[in-house]
C-alpha cells in the first residue's frame, strides 16, 4: 500500500485500513489474540537468543564448556533430560553471565513514570518515558571486573 501511487486506489485502501483493519470494533474483538501473541513473542525469541549467546560464549571458553559438561554428566547423566529440580549451580552461573553480557531486551520495554521520582542524582518528572539500559548496567566497569570478559 505504501508504494501505490496516490489516487483512487490508495484512498480506497486507506479507508479500508481505518474503517476495517484498525476499527475500534475489530481491535476490541481481537484483543485476546494480541494478549496471547504478546506472551508467545515474549517467551520465544528471548529464550532462543539467550541460548544462542550462551552456546557461542561456551564455544569461545573451552574451560567453562568442560566444567558445565562435567556438572551435567555428574548430576543428570546421559540417560535423561535435566529437570528444574536438578542442582546445577555452575550451569546457572553460566546462563546468568551470558544474560549479563547479552541481555535479550537490552533497553527493556519502554515504561512511563507515573509520579515525580528521583533515581540517584536524576529527577524524573511524571509522564517521562523511561528506557532502562540493561546492556550498559551489565557492562558497567565500576560494578564488574573486566565487564567484557565472559
Ligand atoms: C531467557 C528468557 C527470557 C528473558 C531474558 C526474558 C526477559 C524479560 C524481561 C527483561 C522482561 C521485563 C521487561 C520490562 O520490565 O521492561 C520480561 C517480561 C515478560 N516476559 Fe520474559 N523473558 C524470558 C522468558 C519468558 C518466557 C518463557 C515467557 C512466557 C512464557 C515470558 C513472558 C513475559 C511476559 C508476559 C512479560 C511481561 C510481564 C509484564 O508486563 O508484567 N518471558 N521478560
Amino acid at each position: 500500500m505504501f508504494w501505490a501511487p496516490y489516487g483512487a486506489y490508495w484512498r480506497q485502501a486507506r479507508k479500508l485500513w481505518h474503517t476495517e483493519l484498525l476499527s475500534e470494533r475489530l481491535l476490541k474483538l481481537h484483543e485476546h489474540v494480541r494478549r496471547e501473541e504478546d506472551t508467545i513473542s515474549a517467551g520465544t525469541d528471548t529464550s532462543a537468543v539467550t541460548i544462542e549467546w550462551t552456546l557461542s560464549e561456551l564455544l569461545k571458553n573451552p574451560v567453562a564448556l568442560t566444567m558445565a559438561t562435567e556438572e551435567l554428566d555428574r548430576v543428570v547423566g546421559r540417560d535423561r533430560l535435566p529437570t528444574e529440580g536438578d542442582r546445577l549451580p555452575y550451569l546457572q552461573a553460566v546462563i546468568k553471565e551470558s544474560m549479563r553480557m547479552h541481555p535479550a531486551t537490552p533497553l527493556l520495554s519502554p515504561w512511563r513514570c507515573r509520579r515525580d521520582a528521583v533515581v540517584g542524582s536524576y529527577s524524573i518528572p511524571a509522564g517521562t518515558c523511561v528506557a532502562v539500559n540493561v546492556w550498559a548496567i551489565g557492562r558497567d566497569p565500576s560494578v564488574w571486573e573486566e565487564p567484557n570478559d565472559f
